[in-house]
């Protein structure tokens, strides 16, 4: 008998509950990458443990230090900034925010390295991080801008002031842990603010670390080199992972689900704003703060959306939530108009024409440009389609979501990149109504 190895979803009424989704992804990498620097133990809770989390998880300590997974809490013995030269090559799996920070974190350590990816990491851009981390003085070897990347040299780097238009939290985290260990003041320019985990744990930590607003940017400035202070880390539910559930209450009838403790971080929650332009119904019922980081219980109803003009600066607040956006716009109530979305090409898949494919496929009526595309929505969309998803965790789960609300039921090509960000997605949905089974592949 055939392996039962894919999802279908089918058309569901009523999603009901009050949930936690699981950790959130960019801070447990963050956590357990900082927790490395300090000196001594550090715990921390609510630690996601999906495959990307723990192919950073592994690589720490293939380098040297000591980690205990339990239950609840994750112990991390740092090792104050010290590492061992890694006995093979270090595997970040999916990951681009685990290979990016990692290159960063061990850039100014003085030991080499090679890091290496699955298929999907392998095609996508490096450069973005080493072209910065080259002007400390580091010199790398790479596969024509992508993995595997070693790093050659590493000693008597200099500090350098740095001007980032990219919008990149990636890019500027690896900045910024490469600068941790540089005697001097180094600075970044951030012309597109991104999502600013990093600046908060570091600040949080005991670092030196500055960040001043101004209209055309922020000038972050850090002063190496300091061992980070050892203080525990408690970690929100992921609004990333959150916004598939948010956009499934909201597309299924009569429906009201509170999700409890979620990170609402400024810039993760773009999402939030735009469904506000498109009418969705939802009520922060809660917030507080627990170690710099946002955090609220929402109220989430069944909503008739409408369309509306998506763009500018929200990019870089929303970029994780476009393929689920999309998926929301098919039902909207007229087109909506998505620009600015040039780097969603450089995610898991190009995930701007890896979405217009499945969405055409299930019936969507859109157009696509070369950075934006219009959505044209209606209230009953036809799904009935197997749909193929690029090694892509985020095209999976959103796909799935547009099966709840189509006349016919929408198959999925596989569930193993769901485990890089939300292993218990299906069940946490089934558990709330939702009708997803696991088949057979067609
Ligand atoms: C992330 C930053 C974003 C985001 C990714 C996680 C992070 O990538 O898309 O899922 O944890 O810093 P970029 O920095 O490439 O925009």
């Amino acid at each position: 008998m055939t392996k039962i190895n894919t999802l279908k979803s089918f058309k569901s009424k009523s999603l009901n509950g009050i949930i936690n989704v699981p950790g959130d992804k960019s801070i447990s990498q963050r956590a357990l990458i900082f927790a490395s620097l300090c000196f001594g133990s550090v715990k921390i809770r609510g630690l996601l443990e999906s495959q990307d989390v723990l192919h950073t998880l592994n690589s720490l300590q293939e380098l040297g230090i000591k980690i205990e997974l339990n239950k609840n809490v994750c112990k991390v013995f740092g090792n104050g900034g010290v590492f061992l030269t890694p006995k093979k090559n270090l595997n970040l799996g999916n990951s681009g925010t685990g290979v990016r920070l990692m290159i960063g974190m061990l850039a100014s350590r003085g030991i080499t390295a090679t890091f290496e990816g699955d298929r999907s990491l392998s095609k996508r851009p490096m450069l973005r991080v080493l072209n910065p981390l080259e002007r400390f003085g580091v010199k790398f070897k790479h596969n024509e801008g992508r993995l595997p990347v070693t790093i050659e040299k590493n000693e008597l780097l200099v500090p350098c002031s740095i001007n980032l238009k990219l919008g990149s939290a990636q890019v500027k985290s690896a900045i910024l842990l490469a600068a941790l260990n540089i005697s001097g003041k180094t600075e970044i320019n951030d012309f597109l603010p991104s999502r600013d985990h990093t600046e908060i744990l570091l600040k949080y930590l005991g670092a030196d670390i500055q960040v001043k607003n101004s209209k055309k940017k922020n000038i972050i400035t850090i002063n190496g080199p300091i061992v980070l202070e050892r203080k525990n880390i408690n970690i929100p539910g992921d609004f990333s992972s959150a916004a598939f559930i948010i956009i499934a209450v909201i597309l299924c009838k009569d429906s009201e689900v509170i999700i409890k403790s979620l990170g609402v971080n400024f810039f993760r929650t773009g999402l939030l704003d735009i469904l506000e332009k498109m009418n969705a119904q939802i009520t922060v019922i809660k917030k507080w703060e627990k170690n710099g980081e946002k955090i609220a219980d929402l109220k989430i109803n069944s909503s008739n959306l409408i369309g509306c003009k998506i763009g500018g600066k929200i990019s870089t607040r929303a970029i994780d939530e476009y393929p689920i956006l999309f998926v929301a716009a098919s039902y909207a109530d007229g087109c909506t108009e998505f620009t600015d979305l040039e780097e969603l090409k450089f995610k898991e898949s190009d995930r701007l024409s890896v979405m217009a494919e499945a969405l055409k496929k299930s019936g969507v009526k859109l157009k696509l440009g070369k950075n934006s595309i219009k959505i044209y929505g209606q209230k009953n969309q036809k799904g009935g389609v197997y749909i193929k998803t690029y090694d892509d965790h985020r095209i999976a789960m959103s796909m799935i979501v547009f099966g709840l609300a189509s006349e016919k039921p929408i198959t999925i090509d596989q569930t193993k990149m769901i485990e890089t960000s939300f292993p218990d997605f299906a069940g946490l949905m089934k558990k709330l109504g939702a009708k997803i089974d696991y088949v057979q592949k067609p």
